[in-house]
């Protein structure tokens, strides 16, 4: 793993910002929520309360923020923490447009520095659930959260990481990775699409590390592309995501 990868990933960011605007105004417009590289909806996935009110909610790695626009829309009081400026450019700008009361904070998402359990409810879609190391923000979530509260994320599967080309090209019906011993990948000297460092481990090192932490798992979903999905998306092409888990979420309770 490579030291920096912090600024390193802030800095991928920042160049990329401006590559996600159009998503995050569609996403903020959106009736309802949808989740991940292929849409599914909240409908079928159901990651968030549908009521909130009252709730201190929390978003972990929020670039452009809509999921804290849906939060604050089902009546959460709604704080978000991204490390790039630029996503945080795009975010604030689109919560004013959209009448939501967020606080934001650019930071990163392994030591946020506000008090212990100052949340009820913790989301992270391909925030800091794929961009930091699980042994870190996953304690610092905990930290955050309230006796009683829950922590929801989403990322990739690490069968998709197993199946996925050193050299970044899209996954395929190999096996190219270990299993044994995963820690994520490097994908910033890749030959197709560099990228940053990501973060991810294999099922039975997820379970050991939320029993370390002190969360209980509620519930654990796979996540396939919907019928009918076309084309590659996130290095997956639909064909493949339609046959193997593209992305997982975690569904934690951290303990009255
Ligand atoms: C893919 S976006 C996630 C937001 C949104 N749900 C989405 O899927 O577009 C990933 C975000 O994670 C942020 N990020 C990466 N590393 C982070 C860190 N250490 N702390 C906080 N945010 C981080 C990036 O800046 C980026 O805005």
């Amino acid at each position: 793993m490579i030291r920096d990868y912090v600024s390193v990933n802030r800095d991928i960011w920042d160049a990329d910002a401006v590559n996600w605007v159009t998503v995050g105004e569609r996403l903020w417009r959106a009736e309802t929520p949808e989740w991940g590289n292929w849409g599914n909806s909240e409908a079928s996935l159901k990651l968030l309360p549908t009521d909130m009110t009252g709730q201190d909610a929390i978003e972990l790695g929020c670039g452009t923020a809509y999921v804290s626009g849906w939060m604050a829309r089902r009546g959460a009081r709604v704080t978000a923490i991204d490390v790039s400026p630029g996503q945080l450019e795009t975010a604030r700008r689109l919560a004013v447009h959209n009448g939501a009361d967020i606080t934001f904070i650019e930071g990163n998402a392994e030591e946020i520095g506000l008090p212990d359990a100052s949340f009820d409810f913790a989301i992270s879609e391909y925030g800091a659930a794929i961009w930091c190391p699980p042994d870190m923000w996953l304690r610092e979530a905990w930290r955050l959260l309230r006796p009683g509260g829950r922590l929801v994320f989403l990322g990739n599967h690490p069968m998709a990481l197993v199946c996925s080309p050193a050299d970044g090209s899209p996954c395929d019906m190999t096996l190219h990775r270990p299993y044994l011993g995963m820690w994520g990948a490097d994908w910033t000297k890749v030959e197709v699409e560099p990228s940053g460092v990501c973060f991810n481990l294999t099922i039975s090192a997820w379970m050991a590390l939320f029993a370390d932490i002190g969360f209980t798992v509620s519930r654990y979903q796979e996540i396939f592309a919907p019928d009918g999905a076309t084309g590659v998306r996130g290095a997956v092409p639909a064909a493949w995501a339609q046959r193997y888990p593209v992305e997982q979420v975690w569904h934690l309770d951290k303990h009255q």
